[in-house]
């Protein structure tokens, strides 16, 4: 079985946009793949965090993880800080990238401009990642097209430490997911639903409660035409709704404006917001039960237990075969 490895930023809130989006494709890939997921909280303090709050969100974000269907026996899954195989490893692959392709990474051209004073850890990030990935001799690694330049480096370094130290690394690929539904901000439907935008109105939120869920659709953008149709570019609103229908009921969209197509906006919102109220309140209820209980910590034990006896491994396979200590 071919090996996945994709990390989960613990930043921001997720969204409805990331269960459709994101959360769903990690689902259907359990039953094919042997799949690593990990909560990368070191690449998180690349850019300054609030402690209590980045600790909070590493367990919220797994426990929501889980409850939209990731399923702890068929995924691996951890917190990177709590395998110190990932820093040391990635200390000896900076000594083996160069400074001219750290440099073109074009993520951390956009975010060190956004920032007074960027840091080293900034600087180095993709470096870390290279790391997470070839530390598990992972196959595939699923990101979104922003990370793909970041893959590509960690294939660059795995090349190169393989052909100066001899055969060591599996060579990872990136996998884009093919385009899938495409959630939008319901208060700007022409722009993504992304939950670092500035306001929550347009955004669904997988723990806003019910009244607030219902009160959010009902007061999605539309426009003035009345006629419920599918048209991305003269009616994103209404597109919008259609393609949320579509992805939690697993239909088509054809099939969903066939079954609204004498609706009124009014009751197609209402009959979404049915839909998402039921999916939603189904993942809190698992999500109470995980966040308050003891499973979600048995879960990440057993992530750190199984990763450290692999990464022990690949690391001191590593140093003996850079010359360091007695490995
Ligand atoms: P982000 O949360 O923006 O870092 O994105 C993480 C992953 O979730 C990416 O693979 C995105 O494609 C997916 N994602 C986030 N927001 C949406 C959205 N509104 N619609 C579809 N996919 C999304
Ligand atoms: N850099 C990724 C992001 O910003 C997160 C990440 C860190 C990652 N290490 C990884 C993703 C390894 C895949 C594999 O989303």
């Amino acid at each position: 079985m071919k090996r996945i490895l994709t990390g989960l930023q613990p930043s921001g809130e997720l969204t409805l946009g990331s269960l459709i989006g994101s959360i769903s494709q990690m689902v259907k890939y359990q039953d094919e793949y042997d799949s690593f997921i990990f909560v990368p909280d070191m690449h998180a303090i690349t850019i300054k965090q609030d402690p209590k709050l980045l600790k909070e969100r590493i367990r919220k974000n797994v426990a929501l993880y889980l409850a939209c269907g990731v399923d702890p026996s068929k995924n691996t899954i951890y917190i990177q800080s709590e395998n110190l195989y990932h820093a040391n490893l990635s200390w000896v692959l900076e000594c083996n990238t160069y400074m001219g392709e750290a440099s073109r990474m074009t993520q951390y051209k956009d975010k060190a401009k956004k920032q007074v004073n960027a840091t080293v850890g900034l600087f180095t990030y993709p470096i870390l990642m290279a790391s997470d990935i070839i530390l598990y001799d992972a196959d595939y690694v699923p990101v979104g097209i922003d990370q793909k330049q970041h893959v590509e480096l960690a294939r660059d370094i795995a090349e190169r430490f393989n052909k100066t130290y001899g055969d060591t690394f599996k060579i990872p690929s990136p996998m884009i997911p093919e385009v899938g539904a495409k959630i939008m901000d319901l208060q700007e439907p022409t722009k993504k639903m992304s939950k670092s935008a500035d306001s929550y109105k347009g955004i669904i939120l997988l723990l806003d409660d019910e009244k607030t869920i219902r009160k959010k659709i009902m007061g999605a953008v539309t426009d003035s035409e009345g006629k419920v149709y599918y048209d991305a570019c003269n009616k994103p609103g209404i597109s919008n709704l259609l393609t949320i229908y579509s992805s939690l009921k697993n239909i088509k969209i054809n099939e969903a404006e066939e079954y609204f197509k004498d609706y009124n906006y009014g009751n197609l919102k209402k009959e979404v917001a049915d839909v998402v109220v039921e999916k939603l309140l189904d993942i809190q209820t698992k999500y109470n039960e995980l966040i308050n209980g003891s499973e979600l910590d048995k879960i990440l034990d057993r992530g750190r237990e199984v990763t450290n006896r692999i990464a022990k491994e690949k690391v001191e396979e590593v140093f003996s075969k850079v010359g360091l200590g007695r490995y």
